[in-house]
């Protein structure tokens, strides 16, 4: 049962925080979550900027985890996902080589422990909902915005041919290379950089008519049931999406990047990705075989380290401009909507405008430590799932098959003590009780 309570209309104060004007750079999954987390709240003058032309979010499946289905439920947008949704029931770890599970988890429990299970959906639904939602409640939403910089000083943004617009608050959700971050770091005397992680990754999608044939295939589409595979420098993951009438394949592996862009729209060659998978199970290769020539698309996994700080006075950054992640414990998206839902919660407790700095060093305080943390999780859990065969590996493997039984689990998405961390704590309910002690 996932919480559902939206949030209240109009919970502000005072009217003339009603009026408070935010700008948000990028409409991505962070943006607008905090469009809605806002218009939510009752703040009434909220505007989204995006350079693209127009917005529908291109891109892979992506896992909504207990803790991300909890900040939806309170957005009002988790209800209209569940019809475009996958129910995980479980996850299966399997050896590249031989397609034999190591091990696998049942997410039952979790929906027991945690109020809500791990949802997988295509984030063309999840950007969709989230748009329709910020705009039923209000936010205006600009494209063909790009913006250029921020005047920290005066709060305004810098818009390509445009005269500069003033905010009384600017809220960074421009992604991983976010311009705003590296002006912002630039500020302190601090060099902006991405690091890439040597990992690249390929997206597949097949639709359920090409996997019906081979009864193997139409099993794995039919289980609601997260598939990885992993083997030297690399790991597999899949799962059905879209209702079960598509199958999301997600690789990543240890890659030559020069070259390679993080745009998620480059197209790479079907012969390269089946030479780099050869000697892997059949199953799997079966899969990318029937990948569409014409659609498949590899980019580079970056991250970034952690920053000395989101704030700088009256802008703040948010979501991978912030954190930016590799995705092995499905956490990006998850962690950028709890940012959207913690700040929009603090913000709504402001009485006045003078409360809004320590609203945004609240922010700060409740969200970096644990975005960071998750970012170093899905770190370490890439190293632990590329090993080489070996005696390393095999070790990994007993600890693998060990963490079922309760033990720490080499893949922290698996792990219990990493999970009740991520999915248990409620972090509006946070941000409420932190407010109130100031
Ligand atoms: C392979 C892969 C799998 C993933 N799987 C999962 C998963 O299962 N679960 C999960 O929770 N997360 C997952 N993630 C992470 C998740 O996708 C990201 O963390 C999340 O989408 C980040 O959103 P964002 O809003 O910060 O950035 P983005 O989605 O990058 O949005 C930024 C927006 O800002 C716009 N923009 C940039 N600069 C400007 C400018 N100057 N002016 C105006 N607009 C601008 C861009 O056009 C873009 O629309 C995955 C990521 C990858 C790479
Ligand atoms: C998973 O691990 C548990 C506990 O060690 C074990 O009982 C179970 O048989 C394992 N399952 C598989 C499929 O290996
Ligand atoms: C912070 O922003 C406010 C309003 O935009 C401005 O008056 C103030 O001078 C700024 N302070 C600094 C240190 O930039």
């Amino acid at each position: 049962m996932v919480a559902t309570a939206e949030m209240p209309a109009a919970v502000l104060p005072r009217a003339i925080l009603a009026n408070l004007s935010v700008g948000i750079v990028g409409a991505g999954i962070g943006g607008l979550a905090t469009a809605v987390g806002l218009a939510g709240r009752g703040f009434k003058r909220v505007t989204v900027y995006e350079s693209a032309p127009e917005v529908g979010e291109v891109g892979a499946g992506i896992q909504v985890a207990p803790n991300f289905c909890r900040v939806l439920g309170h957005f009002g947008v988790f209800d209209r996902l569940k019809a475009q949704a996958v129910r995980l029931e479980g996850a299966s770890v399997r050896r590249y080589s031989d397609n034999e599970q190591i091990n696998s988890t049942s997410f039952a429990s979790l929906e027991e422990e945690y109020g809500a299970p791990t949802y997988v959906v295509h984030r063309a639904d999840l950007h969709k909902a989230l748009l329709d939602r910020a705009l039923e409640l209000g936010a205006t939403l600009q494209t063909n915005a790009h913006v250029e910089g921020v005047n920290f000083e005066k709060t305004e943004l810098k818009l390509q041919g445009r005269p500069a617009l003033s905010h009384d608050l600017i809220i960074a959700a421009d992604g991983i290379k976010s311009g705003i971050r590296g002006q912002m770091m630039a500020r302190r005397g601090e060099v902006d950089e991405t690091i890439p992680t040597g990992e690249a990754a390929y997206r597949v999608i097949l639709p359920r008519r090409v996997m019906e044939s081979d009864p193997e295939l139409k099993a794995l589409i039919d289980a609601p049931i997260a598939t990885r595979w992993i083997g030297p420098d690399a790991h597999v993951v899949a799962y059905p999406i879209k209702a079960q009438e598509a199958f999301n394949i997600v690789t990543t592996h240890i890659s030559n990047t020069v070259g390679l862009t993080e745009d998620w729209t480059a197209r790479a060659s079907k012969d390269i990705m089946l030479k780099r998978f050869d000697g892997w199970t059949e199953t799997l290769l079966k899969c990318l075989r029937l990948a569409p020539p014409g659609e498949l698309v590899e980019w580079a996994l970056r991250i970034h380290l952690p920053l000395t700080g989101w704030i700088d006075n009256h802008t703040v950054l948010l979501a991978d401009a912030a954190h930016a992640t590799l995705p092995h414990i499905a956490q990006g998206a998850a962690q950028a909507g709890e940012d959207a839902a913690v700040l929009s919660t603090l913000l709504a407790k402001c009485q006045t405008k003078e409360d809004i700095p320590a609203a945004l060093r609240m922010y700060e305080r409740l969200r970096k430590p644990r975005a960071d943390w998750a970012v170093e999780m899905a770190r370490i859990t890439g190293e632990n799932l590329h090993m080489a065969d070996g005696a390393a590996q095999k070790a990994r493997d007993e600890a693998l098959k060990r963490a079922a039984a309760g033990g720490k689990s080499p893949d922290r998405w698996g792990d219990k003590d990493t999970q009740r961390r991520l999915y248990g704590l409620d972090v509006v309910k946070q941000a409420d009780q932190e407010y109130a002690r100031l």
